[in-house]
């Protein structure tokens, strides 16, 4: 099959873009607004962007709360999703009022940042604390539904001393859940090794 997004129709009974991109890791993204409430919300348009500074971004469809506060304040908290918290992690999905706190909603509790306002997250073995680098923003279906990239560099990176074997983080002691598309999920329990071939020989 074949179709041009937003010009020809895919016939499919869902928009199978998002299940072409998979797996994408779930950014936990924590935030402060200016009188310094706290927010937090999972993102699965989440990834690393470059590694030397870190840099990592989240992208934000129309909801509201994290693109608003990381504006606001230029920081944010990105916890990489493990798959032991998703019934917190969907909880914290929920589309609270503006200055509600989704850690309390979810059950989670908060941890003071080093570097940033933003909290950490109670039991969350990889947590990045940024300085917003850049927003980008994206078209928008409507008006009045932000859509932007935000890009933020990593400061300060907490990894649990329980997930390092051998100096090396293990991923499968971590576990990081992971959106594909629809309604699936998956999570990374093994792993492989591949050594680099030398192709100068
Ligand atoms: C696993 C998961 C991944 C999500 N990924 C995104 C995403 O990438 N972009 C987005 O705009 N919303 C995403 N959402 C929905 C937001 O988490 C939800 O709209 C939330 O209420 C936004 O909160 P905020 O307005 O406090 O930022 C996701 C939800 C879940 C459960």
């Amino acid at each position: 099959m074949f179709y041009e997004p937003g010009k020809t129709p895919h016939n499919l009974p869902h928009d199978p873009f998002k299940a072409c991109v998979a797996p994408r890791p779930i950014g936990w993204i924590s935030t402060v607004d200016r009188e310094g409430r706290p927010n937090l919300a999972p993102y699965s348009f989440f990834n690393a962007v470059h590694g030397n500074p870190p840099m990592v971004m989240f992208s934000s469809a129309g909801s509201v709360d994290s693109l608003a506060n990381s504006s606001a304040t230029g920081e944010f908290v990105a916890a990489v999703a493990p798959k032991s918290m998703l019934r917190e992690i969907n909880f914290s999905s929920s589309p609270l009022p503006h200055g509600e706190d989704e850690f309390e909603y979810a059950g989670l509790e908060k941890l003071p940042a080093t570097c940033v306002k933003p909290h950490l997250i109670k039991g969350v073995p990889i947590q990045m604390e940024c300085k917003v680098f850049q927003i980008v923003d994206l078209p928008s279906p409507k008006p009045d539904l932000p859509c932007a990239m935000v890009i933020g560099t990593v400061v300060g990176l907490h990894i649990d001393d329980a997930i390092i074997r051998d100096g090396m983080v293990d991923i499968t002691l971590f576990e990081p859940l992971a959106r594909l598309g629809y309604q699936e999920y998956a999570s990374i329990s093994e792993t492989f090794t591949v050594t680099r071939e030398d192709f100068w020989k």
